[in-house]
């Protein structure tokens, strides 16, 4: 690793995030961490930070991006917190939930952030040292996860170092991220609440919540979802096989529960510590010299759907970008 490398990557003292929340005011982006994996932060009301987001990814600028907010005061300065948005926040928030909302006409996020929607996708995270930039930034801040857009996602600082380090200003480490999967993603602008992405809360607890089921973005043609839900995502550089019991030659198999295998998400079975462990060990076993990734199945509940989720769009076919 070279030496800037090292220095961009700073532990999140009071001294460090006061001067992480300058550089946000003044235009520049910081790598976070959150619960659910780093976020690479901008001010979300700043169109230039925006684009500066956007192009650190390279990402397509058609997939809107989340604003982080440090309360839910600062939500209701962004969006229409409608009373089951109100009412999921205070069950959920802070937490893994984000939340698609109509934009409030004055809503001082950056058009780039909505990517030609006239919603906004809003999320109050579970982590100390993101809330505590949030504030320091005094503005909500757009956050993707902080890797190449398409790759996997970053659940330490050194991911996040290895893939982003030359194109952003400072890398706060907080450790690695508890949950491991992204947030689950629902939009409230329609009438019924529609689940764009299986994230870090399990559908069946926002079912219970909600008092009804979800409207699946799948379910129908005219159902909302994600413009960024693209299929190929989340992918190691090796292909990737799934529902695999055994490993073929030159494959490396990832294991689920009792089973031989080359690395195990969870020996015991355990769906939160398969996703907090999913993505390191994508990236641990993408190795040069082998011919692919072979992954054992996994229960289809709980946060199981988004470790599929993540799993299927790992294995999808890559356009070839
Ligand atoms: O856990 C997370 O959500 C992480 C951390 C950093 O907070 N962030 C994250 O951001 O995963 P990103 O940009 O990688 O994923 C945001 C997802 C995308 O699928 C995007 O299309 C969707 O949310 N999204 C954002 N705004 C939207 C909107 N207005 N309407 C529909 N989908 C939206
Ligand atoms: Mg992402």
């Amino acid at each position: 690793m070279s030496p800037n490398i090292i220095a961009s990557l700073v532990p999140p003292t009071p001294e460090a995030l006061a001067a992480a929340g300058r550089i946000l005011a003044q235009g520049g982006l910081v790598a976070f961490p959150t619960e659910t994996v780093y976020g690479l932060g901008g001010d979300a009301t700043n169109d230039r930070a925006v684009a500066a987001i956007f192009e650190a990814k390279g990402r397509p600028s058609f997939n809107p991006l989340i604003a982080h907010v440090a309360s839910v005061e600062q939500a209701a300065g962004l969006v229409a917190m409608t009373p089951l948005a109100c009412d999921l926040a205070r069950r959920f928030w802070p937490g893994p939930l984000t939340l698609v909302l109509p934009r409030l006409e004055n809503s001082p996020v950056s058009l780039l952030v909505s990517a030609g929607l006239d919603s906004v996708a809003v999320r109050l995270p579970d982590h100390p040292v993101a809330r505590a930039l949030i504030q320091a930034a005094g503005r909500p801040l757009a956050a993707p996860s902080a890797n190449r857009s398409g790759a996997v996602s970053p659940t330490t600082a050194a991911h996040v170092a290895e893939s982003l380090s030359d194109r952003i200003d400072l890398i706060l480490d907080g450790g690695p991220c508890r949950v491991g999967v992204e947030s689950t993603v629902l939009d409230l602008c329609g009438p019924r609440p529609t689940l764009l992405r299986p994230g870090g809360i399990g559908v069946e607890d926002l079912e219970a919540a909600l008092g009804q089921s979800l409207l699946r973005s799948t379910d129908a043609p005219d159902a909302p979802r994600s413009p960024g839900q693209l299929e190929s995502h989340y992918a190691p550089t090796l292909p990737v096989r799934l529902n695999a019991m055994t490993r073929s030659d030159g494959e490396v198999l990832l294991g689920f529960g009792p089973m031989a295998c080359t690395l195990n998400l969870s020996p015991d079975g355990d769906l939160a510590e398969a996703a907090a462990n999913l993505f390191a060990s994508l990236r641990a076993l993408d190795r040069p010299g082998l011919t692919g990734i072979a992954v054992a199945p996994i229960p289809e509940h709980g946060l199981g759907l988004a470790i599929n989720d993540r799993l299927c769009r790992a294995a999808a076919p890559r356009s070839g970008a």
